[in-house]
């Protein structure tokens, strides 16, 4: 035993007391040869350089610093003392290596070489390990790590723990090194399976630890993505994810995970066949019936809205192997007629955990001008956010189905994220609008003849994230149009664009309010129709195998109003297709006397209101659709969907809306679509009824049509596997 490892012990009477407490439960952890526990005064033998360690070792939580845990004692090594910008080295004293492996608890930054601590031996550095965190959040939780050292036993070594690093997550945590028979923690465990089956089914259980798993083909990742694994033996099981194997079929994968060294998690993972619960796919409790939801997992922003040849494609920002947030790869759908939505595999993967693939937008290159067109279908390119590297391009030719990753990414490198790509017939260019924050929050405008070579053009600024920019005709009239620049906020500009710069007519106006956010308008539309589709922000379904919503597909229009253009919003034609006849109530021309229910007794799950109220003496109007108000509010002028509350001037006294209500919202469009409201709202099963009302005096219904909507799932999920088998 060297003179160090007796020193420390004698001087930590805690951990003789922990060394006979553990002699006493099992004779293995007392052969551990302790190196150090920073339990004293100072750091005794340890040679100190630089701020960032102090004086001695820190008791816990420094100042400023979030929560330390996972330390044992009292005290362990935290180089934040005067916080992320310090740094220095602490040294250990010589010591022989007497057993096969070291152990440590760590934690702090990720910055290999920068935060971390090394092993030497003959002044090389022969190990080195860095903290787990390198992103916003994370946790300051110390966990084992162990190093292999066995072909270094009866060799003298030092240990140095090191912060270079300034800024975020520029410091580390160290605590109890000793030497042991037995790795401590976490061990990478690997199952290797063969990819004979269409999918592997992955067990979830939200709140779990996040497990990152790799897969590997020979050396090669092909998957990299992490997951809140359940343990399926023990029937802990939330839903069952899937990763679609096809593109590695026939593969023999690795599937590794650093995990608890015994852990037997990863012999959950199964392979199958169908997708997980195949037969109740679309049939769950909660799952919408006219809004786009994911099979599995979470959704957000839509991406790469774009027809072509009879189908719109919505890939959009998903999360397949959780609930929340997560792995963005860009989820795919395609529909013929903007209501039957059929889920395809993946149209982009995530390169790796660190690097994303964020919002993006498509166009169909008709001329080729990219020379990406191998076939005879038209090239489709799409931009997208590569987190790790910038703008990046990539293409499809066969239908969306499969993409290529151009060779030259990225196209633009820059601070921001979210391009949208559109060609602007003038200057015979593809234009680029992307959220920048180079200089404040902006929206910037690139210009490219091939949608390979960008050149930067001007920039709008006060704009946040997933800019779009559309050329509307004013009231259908093609000679006189005006480009239309909003933001995820949904609030927009009316101005002119000449490929290079915008220039606004006035402030921003508002169409959408509530639940809404990151829309975006499909290009290359076929009649010429703006069609827009969102993101239900917030539309959240617990207990359900996916979570969030897309909002309906709506009609943008660009309108002459007293106070210059502004934009309409309006559901698709196409969804009236899922009205079932005959309508729930229908009325016309008739009075609504004062606190008179016009809908008494009706019932109804997935509505479809639509009305026109002169609103008389009456002082407000209120529908109750399932549990949810819609109130007209005539002394403030306001419409209110829920908790969300929008201006509404009315056209001659006259009150029109249509409400649209589903499992897990009601969308309103009043005054023809001068204001749209998503609000998220998941009735009880039972709660089917409706009303409408006038209040502070009498109101007349000049139209009210209330139908009961079919779903649109039942008619795809069948059809959905077939596709899915072709492919
Ligand atoms: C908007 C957004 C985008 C980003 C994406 C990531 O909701 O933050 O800016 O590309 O989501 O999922």
């Amino acid at each position: 035993m060297s003179s160090l490892v007796l020193t420390v012990r004698i001087a930590a009477l805690s951990f003789a007391i922990a060394v006979l407490g553990f002699a006493i439960a099992g004779a293995r952890a007392a052969d551990d040869l302790l190196v150090a526990d920073f339990e004293g005064e100072s750091y005794g033998k340890w040679k100190v350089e630089g701020k960032a360690f102090g004086a001695a070792p820190a008791k816990g939580t420094l100042p400023e610093q979030m929560h330390v845990e996972g330390y044992e004692g009292k005290q362990l090594v935290n180089s934040f003392v005067g916080g992320d910008d310090a740094t220095g080295r602490l040294t250990s004293p010589d010591f022989e290596i007497e057993r096969p492996w070291l152990c440590f608890l760590l934690g702090g930054g990720h910055h290999p070489g920068k935060t971390c601590i090394n092993l030497l031996i003959d002044g090389k550095t022969v190990r080195t390990a860095s903290g787990p965190n390198d992103r916003p959040g994370g946790s300051e939780r110390l966990d084992w790590h162990s190093w292999d050292v066995k072909e270094f036993v009866g060799k003298s070594a030092t240990i140095e723990i090191v912060d270079a690093q300034r800024g975020g997550w520029g410091h580390i945590n160290v605590d109890h090194i000793v030497q042991s028979e037995k790795r401590r923690g976490a061990a990478k465990i690997v199952r290797e399976i063969v990819a004979d089956k269409r999918y592997l089914h992955l067990p979830v259980k939200n709140g779990a630890v996040k497990r990152v798993i790799t897969i590997r083909e020979g050396e090669a990742m092909v998957r990299n993505f992490d997951i809140e694994l359940a343990d399926a033996n023990a029937g802990e099981v939330d839903f069952w994810a899937f990763l679609d194997l096809q593109p590695l079929a026939g593969k023999r994968l690795a599937i590794e995970a650093v995990l608890p060294a015994d852990s037997k998690l990863l012999d959950g993972l199964k392979l199958a066949d169908a997708l997980p619960s195949a037969d109740a796919m679309y049939a769950e409790a909660q799952r919408p019936q006219f809004h786009f939801t994911s099979r599995r997992g979470w959704l957000n922003d839509p991406n790469g809205m774009v027809y072509y040849d009879g189908e719109w494609h919505l890939f959009y920002q998903h999360n397949p192997y959780g609930w929340n947030w997560g792995n963005m790869h860009w989820g795919h759908a395609v529909s013929r007629d903007l209501v039957q939505w059929e889920e395809l595999p993946i149209g982009l993967y995530p390169r790796s955990l660190g690097d994303m693939a964020f919002s993006g937008s498509a166009v169909v290159d008709k001329d080729n001008t990219s020379g990406f067109k191998t076939g005879k279908e038209d090239v489709l390119v799409l931009a997208y956010t590569s987190t790790g590297r910038g703008e990046c391009i990539a293409y499809s030719n066969d239908r969306g189905r499969t993409w290529h990753e151009f060779d030259g990414n990225p196209v633009v490198k820059h601070k921001g994220r979210d391009p949208r790509l559109l060609w602007h017939a003038l200057t015979k260019r593809w234009v680029m609008a992307v959220y920048g924050e180079n200089q404040g929050q902006t929206i910037d405008f690139y210009s490219s003849p091939d949608l390979k070579q960008w050149k930067f053009e001007s920039r709008t600024p006060d704009f946040f994230e997933c800019p779009d920019l559309v050329e509307l005709p004013i009231d259908g009239d093609k000679g006189k149009t005006k480009w239309v620049l909003y933001a995820a906020d949904g609030k927009y500009l009316v101005g002119d664009f000449d490929g290079k710069k915008f220039i606004k007519d006035s402030g921003k106006h508002q169409v959408w309010h509530g639940d809404f956010y990151a829309a975006q308008t499909f290009t290359n539309s076929p009649d010429g129709r703006c069609v827009q589709i969102g993101w239900g922000r917030n539309v959240a379904f617990p207990g359900m195998p996916f979570n969030q919503q897309m909002t309906i597909s709506v009609q943008l229009t660009l309108r002459s109003t007293k106070v210059g253009p502004r934009m309409f919003a309006e559901p698709v034609a196409e969804l009236e297709s899922l009205r079932t006849a005959p309508p729930i109530a229908s009325v016309k021309n008739a009075d609504l006397a004062e606190g008179k229910n016009a809908l008494a007794g009706k019932q109804g799950e997935l509505v479809d209101v639509t009305a026109t109220i002169s609103l008389g003496d009456a002082k407000r109007v209120e529908f109750a659709l399932r549990g949810l108000d819609i109130v007209y509010d005539a002394a403030a002028g306001t419409i209110a969907c829920g908790k969300y509350a929008a201006l509404l001037p009315l056209d001659e006294g006259k009150l029109t809306l249509r409400a649209l209500v589903d499992r897990g919202s009601v969308e309103l469009f009043a005054g023809g679509g001068s204001v749209a409201i998503s609000a998220s709202h998941r009735p009880a099963a039972d709660e089917r009824g409706m009303s409408l009302v006038a209040k502070g005096g009498a109101a007349r219904i000049e139209s009210l049509e209330v139908y009961e909507l079919r779903s649109a799932w039942r008619a795809t999920s069948a059809q959905s596997n077939a596709t899915l088998k072709k492919n």
